[in-house]
């Protein structure tokens, strides 16, 4: 029979590993295992493989994924075994591998395929030299995060279809990036202009997976939250991003209400923590709480309010899970007069900021 040119391409696209595979588990002469572990490695190199390193393969009927290179280290590491019951045993791992999903409570990593996650932070000093500006993000807003702390963190802590809370949300960084990955997003922002450049901006943004957005204008530090998301039909939330004024560094706005414009440290904190009062409540237990924050210096002192804020969460009902260290370019102002900046680091006996802190917590209880 003439099979249709149609079929033809399709197959050709697609490799069928896993059969193979599993037929050889059924083999007990080592040099016919390797031999046919070579034959797959060689039609597995050849095979184009997408921008992001995966290749199509075809398992149990269904088109799924695998990242190249780790199914060649695994196919390599059968050719390397000089056993049969340690070749079987790398065999049978990676049928695991390549059939079986495993994921946790908190996040959709298939953790069977954890060695394919190499794009993953799991270190607590993280090194990010280059914003990413595809799709809708764009370092416009002064005080912006970069959308790679959202996304490095969305992935670890949250799966596709739950909400996220950002109640600093500024220019919507956390609810684009929440969209781009499926996860639902509720942020809220107290300047109303501000508030409606980061609607926009969301819904740009590519809707790949139907994820629902929802911005609020308010005080995050009044605001009922657990009235806000109810009145959208969102039982509670499963991450939250605070991303607070680094007090008063930058100055957003006029109003009183904005914490950059606390009167002292003590002010600027004591309305932090009625933020983390107000959005506690909408929080599921179990889940996590990041804060991104940088320190100052005023009057010639080193004013460390990472560690401040951080203490003003671990006097509430969170325990602190990591804390992580993140590079930081210079601010606009500081590139220019980077010269200048240096020789008065020099003269005055301090260091240039180039790194703000990235806090998780953990809810422990209801
Ligand atoms: C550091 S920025 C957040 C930037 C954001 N992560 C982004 O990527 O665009 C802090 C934001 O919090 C807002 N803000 C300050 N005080 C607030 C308050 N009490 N309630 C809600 N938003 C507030 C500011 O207007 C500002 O946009």
């Amino acid at each position: 029979m003439r099979i249709p040119l149609f079929y033809k391409v399709v197959d050709a696209n697609y490799l069928d590993i896993l059969n193979k595979v599993q037929n050889l588990l059924k083999e007990d002469h080592l040099p016919q295992i390797k031999k046919s572990i070579n034959k797959i490695s060689e039609n597995v190199q050849i095979h184009p493989a997408t921008s992001i390193g995966q290749i199509h393969i075809r398992v149990n009927g269904s088109a799924t994924q695998l990242n190249k290179d780790v199914l060649l280290k695994d196919l390599n590491q059968i050719l390397e075994t000089k056993t049969l019951e340690r070749t079987k045993y790398y065999l049978q791992r990676l049928v695991k591998n390549i059939s079986e999903i495993k994921t946790g409570k908190i996040n959709d990593l298939n953790l069977n395929r954890w060695k394919e996650y190499g794009d993953i932070f799991t270190d607590s000093l993280w090194y990010l030299d280059k914003r990413d500006s595809s799709g809708v993000h764009n370092a416009g807003y002064w005080g912006n995060f970069i959308p790679q702390i959202p996304h490095q963190l969305l992935q670890r802590y949250t799966k596709k279809g739950e909400w996220v809370l950002d109640p600093f949300l500024g220019s919507g960084t956390t609810l684009i990036e929440s969209k781009r990955l499926g996860r639902n997003g509720v942020g809220v922002e107290l300047q109303k202009k501000v508030a409606q450049s980061a609607s926009k901006a969301v819904e740009q943004e590519e809707d790949l997976f139907s994820a629902k957005s929802e911005i609020i204008v308010a005080d995050s530090s009044t605001l009922d939250f657990k009235a806000e998301i109810k009145k959208r039909e969102i039982k509670s939330v499963q991450f939250l991003i605070m991303h607070p004024p680094y007090w008063d560094i930058i100055k957003f706005s006029e109003d009183k209400r904005d914490l950059s414009n606390a009167a002292s440290i003590e002010d600027f904190l004591q309305m932090f923590g009625k933020v983390v009062d107000a959005t506690y409540p909408v929080l599921d237990k179990g889940r996590y709480f990041a804060v991104v924050i940088g320190d100052k210096y005023s009057a010639g002192n080193w004013i460390p309010l990472g560690f401040y804020t951080m203490q003003e969460v671990l006097k509430r009902k969170y325990s602190l899970k990591s804390i992580i260290v993140k590079n930081f370019e210079e601010t606009k102002g500081k590139r220019n007069q980077k010269e200048l900046w240096r020789y008065r680091a020099l003269v005055g006996g301090f260091y240039i900021f180039k790194h703000e802190y990235i806090f998780l917590f953990k809810k422990t209880t209801k």
